[in-house]
């Protein structure tokens, strides 16, 4: 049955391991988080319209008009996910406005068309995706996520106890740039984003050990420094981090900006430390796994 009004929300991610080398068809994983984007959708007349958003940005509407019809929807935008930071902003809108549209028309609507058409969105913000954010936005919990030439493989993984706080840089990476610029500088750099993928292995293999695992998580933020993507403050806010007494830290995303993870035993004295260099802080839980096949699962 169709509806007057229909809202989905679907969470934002980090990557844990191996953004960029994913493009190339290395495996990566993430992780959701609990905080994310809700659209809720209006049956209205005139063009399909944005009447409120928490943020704002030209590619919004031609992004949404990839799932939307260009008449007869007035939309609603809340998030508290940070903009252009890494934390997957975009992925979780274009999850959460396929569900809250297949709820308008009141279809029923699984993870692999569900991951099909927020492909959609994601291409007008991205470019060319690998599609590892919008998975683990529709999937929840943590993902293992390889894109090959049949299609993307994506394995749900049973969710890690990790403790994670995520600082922001202050600035947002230009995502479709950064991958761009890792492309111009291959074939140079692939050794690198081969080590990144058998880094990833590693990672999956150190998911319940963190004092196993905070390292693997430094040097990949290291390899990500060698491929171009990181900055001197995402470097210094790694030190900063790691002084603190942080498990590990890298950049999570894209990179040029954006945030960086650690993973801590204790949150106080690395938010401390960072708060007490000027940079915005927070720690981060991880969303639950979404029930498979629930169009309105991300309705909570
Ligand atoms: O959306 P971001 O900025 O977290 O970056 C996505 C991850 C990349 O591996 C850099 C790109 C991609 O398409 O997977």
């Amino acid at each position: 049955m169709t509806r007057e009004s229909a809202r989905a929300r679907a969470p934002g991610k980090l990557i844990l391991s191996g953004e960029h080398a994913v493009v190339y068809g290395h495996p990566a994983l993430a992780l959701a988080v609990d905080r994310g984007t809700a659209v809720t959708l209006r049956r209205r007349p005139g063009p399909t319209a944005i009447e409120r958003a928490d943020f704002t940005d030209p590619r919004l509407l031609p992004g949404l008009c990839t799932v939307l019809p260009e008449h007869g929807v007035g939309v609603e935008i809340e998030s508290d996910l940070p903009v252009g930071r890494g934390m997957g902003s975009s992925a979780a809108l274009a999850v959460a406005v396929v569900r809250a549209w297949a709820a308008l028309e009141g279809q029923a609507m699984g993870f692999a068309e569900t991951h099909a058409a927020a492909f959609g969105p994601e291409r007008v913000f991205h470019g060319d995706p690998s599609g590892v954010d919008h998975a683990v936005s529709a999937l929840g919990g943590c993902v293992r996520y390889r894109k090959t030439p049949a299609g993307p493989e994506i394995t749900p993984l049973p969710s890690p106890a990790l403790r994670l706080v995520v600082v922001d840089s202050g600035s947002a990476g230009d995502t479709g740039a950064l991958v761009a610029g890792v492309r111009s500088r291959r074939p140079g750099i692939d050794p690198a984003l081969d080590a990144i993928g058998v880094l990833v292995g590693q990672v999956e293999a150190a998911l319940d050990a963190p004092a196993v695992l905070g390292p693997l998580l430094t040097e990949n933020h290291r390899l990500l420094g060698q491929i171009g993507v990181s900055t001197p403050v995402l470097d210094a806010i790694v030190a900063i981090c790691l002084r603190a007494g942080a498990l590990g830290a890298k950049l999570a995303g894209a990179g040029g900006g954006g945030v960086v993870l650690a993973l801590v035993e204790d949150p106080a004295p690395v938010l401390r430390a960072v708060r007490a260099a000027g940079y915005t802080a927070f720690d981060v839980g991880t969303a639950p796994a979404t029930p498979a096949g629930d169009a309105h699962a991300g309705d909570r």
